[in-house]
């Protein structure tokens, strides 16, 4: 990770790790940090930050000029060029994030990874793997809420890439340093985005401060 910020599209950029620095991102990111949050607002606010993040991710999507006419006049006016776009949770926590994303994105395909982690080998192994057809076509949104050890993104990606997708990006609410460099390193094309960055992992592999376990706080589990 490179350590000099600087400032790219209204966020902060880390070499290729981009900060949403947006104060409702921000304001937002606290309520759901806060242990008294309960299941349903932390799932509302989860899909709010989700949105808002997408908003911004997309920020670059190419355009194509159309004439159209106006109540009063003809003009030129922009459309987006059809890009093709998916979204890939991460099962099940990135669950959480996919409604928010596709209120923007609605005609984007979802796709769906799921991982467990080896006993032996502490590794993530894939259980469930569904992607759309046309997966060298797309533009992937890959989603986790937090970014951890980084060995389900990295895992995650593998998994896109090796079935023919070229452009990835990683989305997430909160990132580890540990995480952050195990997918820089283990994939340098994909840009990463993430709402904040935090301290460290601690020895269960929970990020810290971080918000607990993202999973169980989605969906009411323990
Ligand atoms: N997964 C979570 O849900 N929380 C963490 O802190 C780390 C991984």
């Amino acid at each position: 990770m490179q350590e000099n910020l600087k400032s790219k599209k209204g966020l902060f950029s880390m070499g290729k790790v981009y900060v949403f620095d947006h104060p409702l991102i921000q304001h937002k990111l606290t309520y759901i940090r806060k242990k008294e949050t309960g299941t349903k607002e932390f799932r509302e606010l989860v899909d709010e930050i989700a949105t808002l993040m997408a908003f911004e991710a997309t920020r670059d999507l190419p355009l194509d000029e159309i004439e159209i006419e106006t109540p009063v006049a003809k003009t030129k006016a922009k459309v987006l060029s059809g890009k093709k776009l998916g979204i890939v949770p991460i099962l099940r926590a990135g669950m959480g994030m996919v409604d928010g994303i596709l209120k923007l994105i609605p005609a984007a395909k979802v796709g769906h990874v799921g991982l467990y982690r080896d006993p032996e080998t502490l590794k993530p192994v894939e259980y469930y793997v569904k992607f759309p057809s046309d997966i060298e076509d797309r533009d992937f949104i890959v989603v986790d809420p937090m970014l951890a050890t980084g060995g389900s993104a990295v895992e995650a990606i593998n998994s896109l890439k090796k079935r023919g997708a070229k452009h990835i990006i990683f989305m997430c609410l909160i990132a580890a340093p540990e995480g952050l460099k195990a997918l820089e390193e283990a994939h340098p094309d994909v840009d990463i985005y993430i709402a904040a960055l935090d301290e460290r992992l601690n020895e269960k592999g929970y990020i810290i401060p971080g918000l607990g376990d993202a999973g169980d706080r989605l969906f009411g589990t323990k």
